[in-house]
Parts: C-alpha cells; structure tokens; sequence
C-alpha cells in the first residue's frame, strides 16, 4: 500500500510529467470549426452559420451518415467564441445560453451516442484571442475539471494574452489538471506557435511529453497562398520538427481547408497529400452539409488516410528541391513501404518529371506502386526510369509497397514485409 502510495506520488512529481493518456497513436481527424465558421455569433440572421450547438449537431450528423466516421474522422471540436462573457457564480467556465441551450454535456452526449467525440477551446491568458474569458493560471484546474465534468474529449488550449512565463507555466500545468481529472482528454497546445515554433525558443521534447498535439506555426485562411506558406515554413525547418512527432505527439500545421472557397482540386489534393506526409492532424474545416463530391473524395481518399495514419507515426521529409519547381517527399511506412509525393511549384502547364526510385534513394527491388489519386497499379524496378505529370500547384501521390526482391540477407524480411503489406494494406484500400 505504501509502496503504491510512493510510486504514485513519484509520478506526479516530476517536473515534466509525461502524457501518458495513451490517446492519438495516430494524427487525430476529424472535424474544426475556426476556419470556416469564425466568430460568427449572429444566431438572429445567420442561424445556419453561427457558433452554436445546432452548428455542432449538424457536423456531427453528417460525420455519422455520410461515410466520414468510418474513415476515422471522429473528433467534432468547437473552436473559439462558444462562451459566456462570464463565468458562473462558482467561477466556472459557461457556454452561452442563448446559442448553447442545451449545455456542453448534452452536447458531448450527442457526439458519444453517435460514436464521435467531444472537442472545445480554451486560452492560457486572460481572453480567448476572440475576447472571451480566458484561463489564468488560478483558473487551470477549475477548466480542466469543468471540461472533465461535461465529458469532453479534446481541449485547445490558444495563446492569446499571455507572456512566456505565463506560457512556460501554463501548458504543462493544464497537462497534469487534465491528467488529474482522470478523464482522457487530447491536449491540443497552441504554445510553440506563440514562440516562433522553433528551438531554442521551443522546447519539442518537453510538448512531446504535456501535449498530444501542438500547433507550430501562424493560421490557416482559405487561401492557396496560405496553405503553400505552411507547406514552406514546414518543410523549410523540418530537421526540427520532423524528429518532434510520432505516436502520441505530433505537429499541427493547422486545419484542412479543402471544401471550402480558396483551393482548386488539385491544390486541395496537394493539401491532402502533403498533410499525410506530414503525419498531420487531420481536422476538416469547412460545411460537411454542403461539400462537393470532388472535395469529398479527397478528403475520404482511403489511401492517403492509410498514409496519415500509419502506425510507425514517423512523419516524412522533403528529400528533393529540384529546379525546374518539382519537390519530392517521402514518408517511410509501416510494412516497410513508404509514400511519395511529387509536388509542382509551377504556374504554367502540367510538368514531365522524370526520375527512378533509385534516383530517390530506394534499395534494389521491385515495387508495386499505387497511385493514391487515380488508384492505378503498376510495377516498378528501382532501375526503371518513370516519368510523372505533375499539375501546376498540384501533386502526384504513390503508395510504394516493399520490395518484393531485395538484396541478399533482406530477401526473407522484404517478401514478407510484402505479403503483410499485401494483405493489410491493400484490402483496406480497395474496400
Ligand atoms: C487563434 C488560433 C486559431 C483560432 C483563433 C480563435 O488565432 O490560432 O486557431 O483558435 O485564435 O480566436
């Protein structure tokens, strides 16, 4: 009992305490409501658009009936802008009534029943960055237990209105409250992005251990110009950030915007295929109640899900800058097979890029490649020069199954890598 005792309080007593929640092995998906929705709160002339639980219910209906749940598209999370401008009488967070009649554990019931869960939003500082009530340092345990006591299943926790010591307190004492209330809940921390997202300023081993997931870098607007300065600044600096993530921790490059007004469909499969790349959160925000089919099928694309969510959880890199504006990415893959992505930086027409899988770093075999966008199938020696049309500002994304020869010792472990690859991997995608 004692020695209970003793280890028990030997694990709260570290000062970086692990987030040992167990939860978001893989990228966490789902459903955001921020960049599409904003702060619209004008339930009298928008009652459709406005943050409210109807908003909420909405998404989550069509998460359920509209094939999305099935993918893995679970999280609905309110954003910003849900609150009272005041706390209760005993100091605790409210939703406003108006636009929240039903309250947030109805709400986090109405998600439980259907098989989803529960995410909201809060601020280490004195005011959302919406100018809602914030969380003060005082105030970290009453949130974390109000949060845990309406059963929800995510917190953001934004920023705004802080300075860095506030912040270097802050976000790991809402890890240990949220891990103190018993419930499990995925900690979204915005705290890096307040302090440039890079070391020395950002320590990744310390997030790695209080947060599950952590946005690094500026917002996300509807716009390709947007999604293309996130795609740099990632890339640009992934030495740092690449090594940060893996199961249980993971960059956030922000929401997915596909569905909504600023991308082609080729930038919004550039959008996809790099996030699954980047072994990103994959939080959609825009309206599930009236996407397109052509968004639709990207974002429910099984395959590039398959590569988001590869168990190993080891996040890619770009390994090729070339001139002519095509850049190469490659992820490595459970099963020993890996994505690659080529990607088109050009303005003018679809681009011939021409190249090997020797030429990109692969071992002597041959390969089964699947071409993530058009489902074609090929076969592929690593000697083999291959030629891919790239569209302007678009990608061409491959699955590459192990090699079926391999070298010498290899030989045993590469088949059957491939016969696992083979029989997990591909039925999957062809469901
Ligand atoms: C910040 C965050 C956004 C969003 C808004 C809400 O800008 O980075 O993701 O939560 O606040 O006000």
């Amino acid at each position: 009992m004692h020695f209970s005792l003793l280890l028990f309080a030997c694990a709260l007593c570290g000062s970086t305490l692990a987030l040992n929640n167990g939860l978001m092995r893989t990228p966490p998906m789902g459903w955001l409501a921020w960049e599409r929705f904003r702060c619209d709160i004008d339930c009298q002339n928008d009652p459709k658009n406005c943050i409210s639980e109807n908003l909420f219910m909405d998404m989550a209906d069509r998460l359920s009936e509209d094939g999305w749940r099935e993918l893995g598209y679970v999280y609905v999370n309110i954003d910003d802008c849900w609150s009272s401008m005041e706390r209760d009488e005993n100091g605790r967070l409210q939703p406003d009534p108006k636009r929240f009649p039903g309250g947030i554990r109805k709400l986090a019931r109405y998600m439980h029943d259907r098989g989803l869960k529960l995410g909201i939003y809060g601020d280490m500082g004195t005011h959302t960055c919406g100018g809602y009530p914030g969380t003060t340092l005082d105030k970290i345990e009453i949130d974390a237990q109000t949060i845990a006591d309406w059963e929800v299943d995510m917190f953001k926790f934004d920023g705004c209105y802080s300075n860095a010591t506030e912040q270097e307190q802050g976000y790991p004492l809402m890890s240990k409250a949220l891990n103190a209330t018993g419930r499990p809940i995925g900690y979204s921390c915005s705290w890096p992005a307040y302090r440039g997202g890079l070391p020395p300023k950002v320590n990744y081993t310390q997030l790695g251990e209080i947060c599950n997931l952590w946005r690094n870098y500026d917002d996300i607007q509807d716009s390709w110009d947007s999604v293309l300065n996130i795609i740099d600044w990632f890339f640009d600096n992934q030495d740092a950030l690449q090594p940060a993530a893996g199961p249980g921790r993971w960059n956030d490059p922000d929401m997915l915007i596909i569905g909504d007004f600023g991308l082609s469909l080729d930038q919004s499969r550039s959008q996809m295929a790099l996030w699954s790349i980047m072994a990103a959160p994959l939080f959609m925000s825009n309206d599930l109640r009236t996407i397109s089919s052509g968004a639709r099928s990207i974002l429910q694309n099984k395959i590039a899900i398959g590569i988001n969510q590869d168990a190993m959880g080891m996040p890619g890199r770009r390994i090729l800058k070339e001139k002519s504006g095509i850049e190469v990415f490659w992820r490595p893959l459970s099963n020993n097979a890996s994505a690659l992505v080529f990607f088109s930086r050009r303005t003018d027409m679809p681009y011939r890029y021409t190249s090997s899988l020797r030429q990109l770093n692969f071992t002597t075999g041959s390969y089964k490649i699947i071409d993530v966008f058009t489902g074609k199938m090929a076969s592929l020696k690593d000697s083999t020069d291959f030629v891919v049309s790239v569209n302007p500002t678009g990608v061409v994304m491959w699955y590459v199954s192990a090699p079926a020869r391999t070298n010498l010792n290899h030989l045993r472990r590469g088949q059957e890598a491939h016969r696992v690859a083979e029989e997990n991997f591909i039925p999957y995608v062809f469901l």
